[in-house]
């Protein structure tokens, strides 16, 4: 039978998302990875304790809340909105998936101010929606004019990463607070990273309809494994989510494990201090190395552009790869020629990477 002929165009046109993963050749115990922003300042016998905890209180016979209203009221109380004003899915990706579910499809528009994190056009197109594109300025702050020339009555959606993936800055919210005014479609603010950077937009949620604020547990929580991401919006925009949310669609034991985590809301801040003193140690570290130039990050990552003659992003990646190193090369992407992200690890992490790195450099 010629399957091809039955698949939709949309998704003859895409492949299939690609991540790296090197455990096949190497023990996960001999790689120190700071490629996927994941966070193991985290220790893991307390969140082991967490879910061992959740395990207890859940009956996993029983189908699970539906669309989350256990996780969904955990998260509302946490910020002191209603829980008509938040949505949960499998991880802050499967939240950009239902947000395209919602306001695109063929002929609609999806504006992203590049280079930021690939997944938003991948679920643009996934939809029949066009990407549409804007460099943010050499600076990496938001080109706010551009962007405001180039929507139109197709665009439905611009996403806007702040701390932006993989740059690391946060943008100024003067230029949020512009698009929001002046844009006619729904800005979704992506702060995967924010609790690692010192303001956020949520605030606003009251004062914009057309804000929405994407954020996870993947990051601060160092939760990725778990999946769980939340939408924040308005009550309007968060009804018309759940219409396209599978009645079951967040596990009861997540569910239970992130209401558990923001009760302790105070041992995982504890741990984000860390991540920023580890951030500043790393940044001081960098910036000693010739043949290095590493951005300010209000993230848990550092962007750094290899300067050195002769040496590209790739390679170096590469070097590092043998010595067991994972960073994530983004020298491909427009605006950051020869530039690697590395996630800020544990201080033996950050250890491990200068050592590799500099003995790279000298190879
Ligand atoms: C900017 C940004 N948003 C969202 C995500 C995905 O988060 P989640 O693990 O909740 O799907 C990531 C993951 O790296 C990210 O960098």
């Amino acid at each position: 039978m010629n399957i091809k002929k039955l698949v939709q165009k949309e998704v003859l046109d895409i492949s299939c998302y690609e991540v790296k993963t090197i455990l096949e050749q190497k023990p996960d115990n001999q790689l120190v990875k700071m490629n996927l922003n994941e966070n193991f300042a985290v220790s893991s016998e307390p969140v082991k304790k967490l879910l061992l905890d959740a395990c207890q209180r859940v009956d996993v016979r029983a189908y699970p809340p539906p669309r989350g209203s256990l996780a969904v009221k955990a998260i509302s109380d946490f910020l002191g909105l209603s829980p008509s004003e938040v949505a949960v899915a499998n991880g802050a990706d499967e939240v950009m998936d239902l947000l395209m579910k919602v306001f695109v499809r063929k002929g609609s528009k999806v504006m992203v101010a590049e280079p930021t994190f690939p997944m938003y056009t991948f679920f643009a197109e996934l939809y029949g929606g066009k990407e549409v594109t804007v460099m943010l300025k050499e600076d990496f702050s938001l080109d706010v004019d551009a962007i405001l020339n180039k929507v139109d009555k197709q665009t439905r959606l611009l996403f806007v990463c702040s701390p932006n993936n993989p740059t690391g800055n946060q943008f100024r919210e003067s230029d949020i607070k512009r698009l929001l005014n002046e844009f006619k479609g729904i800005v979704v603010v992506d702060e995967a990273y924010v609790d690692f950077a010192s303001g956020s937009v949520i605030d606003w949620i009251p004062d914009y309809d057309n804000l929405a604020v994407l954020r996870s547990f993947s990051k601060a929580f160092g939760l990725a494994g778990l999946r769980l991401g939340y939408l924040v919006s308005s009550k309007q925009v968060i009804n018309y989510v759940q219409r396209v949310v599978g009645p079951f669609n967040v596990n009861s034991v997540t569910q239970q494990t992130v209401a558990l985590a923001l009760q302790n809301w105070n041992y995982f801040k504890e741990q984000l201090d860390l991540v920023v003193n580890e951030r500043e140690w790393l940044m001081e570290n960098l910036k000693q190395i010739d043949g290095l130039k590493p951005y300010p990050s209000d993230a848990n990552f550092i962007l750094f552009k290899v300067t050195a003659a002769n040496l590209s992003s790739a390679t170096l990646t590469e070097q590092l790869e043998k010595r067991n190193v994972l960073v994530k090369d983004r020298g491909q992407l427009p605006l950051l020629e020869n530039c690697i992200r590395v996630t800020v690890g544990t201080r033996n992490m950050n250890q491990a990477f200068i050592s590799a790195l500099k003995a790279s450099l000298e190879e």
